[in-house]
């Protein structure tokens, strides 16, 4: 199969010689192979994010000239194991693969690595195999430094202000990106854990105590009503840290039903991530507070300029070479950098910069 692509990919290259450069200001690549099928595997369709993601980078590639299968495990590791099998059975060139459960792929990737099938890693970080060619990502730590940072800054907390209540919430425990959006976090929240402006009446600090299954709401939820009938008998709670914006939905439901949202009992500052649209419109309607957008159009385009330079047997644009070390290897790796969005800056960034309308925001 490496060899009729490779084949292929020579004689496409010297027919099409078209310079490409992409929405992602940087990468841009020359002549592609014109063809071959990519197989691409999300997540779940549950959380509009993948939706977008799985659109986006089958339209970057049928751009390029491939021909695409987009499948969503929907949370499933067991289903996205044999989707990935169905894909390299068909015979697909590359693969695009989002993890569901970052350690359960080593089997099915041995075997796209004895096809020659190269695999992106996108998103999350795939673990514990070294057939992984490439990873394109957002800087997950600086996801996680932008929800603390707004934390600190709402509360003043620089200015010396607290004592403050806060909350913890990480995301699965079985996806990469948790540990990284944890950490970033904590790095700039600790020194005021430290001090005491910021107390954990839950005492559940631990990112083992704190993750949260498949980052499904509805476990949020759970957890929040808990510490809030646990802890908060006597106390309000000021700030919940969250690492997603279907997280922070979860959190809030469980806060309205323990009466949060009057002027004497105010929504404690929520952060998210993903800037999807019920997260922006809770934020326009001043419920949760942040989010952390992650332009996955151009994280789309880094993929899928990745497969065509693969594919071309040319070396992709890459930024970081040291950071994602996935247990058997360290994966090279794009990433891009996420954007901190609340009230002040959505229309700025998400309606000007094309995410949304402002139809879609009313
Ligand atoms: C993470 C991803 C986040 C969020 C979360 C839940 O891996 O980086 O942006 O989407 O999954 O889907």
């Amino acid at each position: 199969m490496r060899n009729r692509r490779a084949a292929f990919a020579a004689i496409a290259g010297t027919a099409s010689v078209a310079l490409t450069m992409s929405a992602c200001g940087g990468q841009s690549s020359t002549g592609s192979s014109k063809g071959g099928t990519i197989g691409i595997a999300m997540p779940t369709q549950a959380s509009e994010r993948w939706i977008t993601d799985g659109k986006s980078v089958v339209k970057d590639l049928q751009a390029n000239g491939y021909k695409t299968k987009l499948v969503y495990g929907e949370n499933d590791p067991a289903t996205q194991v044999s989707q990935i099998e169905n894909l390299i059975t068909q015979g697909v060139s590359a693969l695009i693969i989002a993890a569901i459960d970052n350690k359960s792929l080593n089997k099915v990737l041995q075997q796209a690595a004895d096809a020659n099938i190269p695999v992106i890693s996108y998103d999350r970080l795939i673990l514990g195999t070294k057939n992984v060619t490439y990873y394109a990502s957002f800087d997950n730590e600086q996801v996680g430094r932008l929800q603390a940072r707004f934390i600190i800054d709402k509360l003043g907390l620089e200015h010396g202000k607290g004592p403050f209540n806060i909350e913890l919430f990480a995301g699965s425990s079985d996806d990469n990106n948790t540990k990284y959006f944890f950490s970033g976090a904590l790095h700039l929240l600790q020194p005021f854990l430290d001090s005491r402006q910021l107390v954990v009446r839950s005492g559940e600090t631990a990112l083992n105590q704190v993750t949260t299954l498949r980052w499904d709401g509805a476990t949020a939820q759970k957890r929040m009503n808990n510490i809030l009938a646990t802890s908060y008998r006597t106390k309000t709670v000021d700030a919940v840290l969250s690492p997603y914006d279907g997280i922070s939905i979860g959190v809030l439901a469980a806060l309205r039903s323990n009466d949060y949202g009057s002027l004497s009992k105010p929504l404690p500052v929520i952060t998210g991530q993903d800037a999807e649209l019920a997260s922006v419109k809770s934020i326009i309607a001043g419920q949760q507070a942040q989010t952390v957008y992650k332009d996955s159009r151009l994280l789309a385009d880094v993929a899928a300029n990745m497969v065509d330079d693969v594919l071309n047997k040319r070396k992709p644009q890459l930024n970081d070479t040291r950071t994602y070390d996935n247990g058997a290897k360290v994966v090279p790796a794009y990433l891009l950098q996420p954007i901190s969005v609340d009230k002040t800056n959505y229309d700025s960034v998400l309606v000007a910069g094309g995410y949304y309308t402002d139809a879609e925001l009313k």
